[in-house]
């Protein structure tokens, strides 16, 4: 069933976003002038806040996509992460940022600066639009660099974060409320 956009309500307007956004990108450019920038974005969750937050990076940099599974199509964590598609350049010698869309449990992004950290990369860092501290699972405390909006502990959709594939295109994230059922 397709889900409904009547359940969502508004968390973070698309004003928002983009201001919040915009202090990201000068912070990165201050921090990564000089150096050989890569951002690394994590399909598909973070698509439309990596292509805003490097329009908002006034630095040359590359970008390269990863896709992992870690949720089965639902609103609950499997606590297993999956590769499904990997970089296509490599990042030995790169500065990289990690972009996510959201850390929850914070077991993708472990497994992300695992894997990663093994490529050799100059240096590694994370940044997240959105970041859930509730949901953090023990062994999985990871130090965030850049983080856009910290939220409470509610399931979210929008502009890149889905409910079953859905609502991706939504310009704000919004909070979404399940049937009483479900
Ligand atoms: P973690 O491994 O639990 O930190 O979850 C990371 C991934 O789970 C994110 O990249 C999202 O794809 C997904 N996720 C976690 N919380 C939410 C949510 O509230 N809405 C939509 N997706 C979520």
């Amino acid at each position: 069933m397709i889900p409904s956009v009547d359940r969502v309500d508004v968390l973070l307007s698309q004003d928002e976003l983009n201001e919040r956004i915009s202090a990201l990108g000068a912070e990165i450019t201050a921090r990564y002038r000089g150096r050989d920038l890569t951002l690394v974005g994590i399909l598909k969750g973070s698509a439309l806040f990596l292509t805003d937050l490097m329009r908002a990076i006034a630095l040359p940099l590359q970008i390269d996509f990863l896709e992992l599974s870690s949720y089965k199509g639902g609103m609950a964590s499997t606590g297993s992460v999956r590769l499904v598609k990997d970089l296509t350049h490599s990042i030995e010698g790169k500065d990289v940022i990690i972009v996510e869309d959201i850390v929850d449990t914070g077991l993708t992004l472990r497994y992300l600066l695992q894997t990663l950290a093994t490529r050799k990369p100059a240096s590694l860092a994370t940044a997240t639009l959105l970041d859930k501290p509730s949901g953090r699972v023990e062994g999985a405390d990871c130090d965030l660099d850049f983080v856009g909006f910290t939220i409470p502990g509610h399931f979210v959709v929008g502009y890149g974060l889905d409910l079953a594939g859905y609502f991706r295109n939504l310009p704000y994230v919004g909070i979404y409320h399940p049937e009483e059922d479900s």
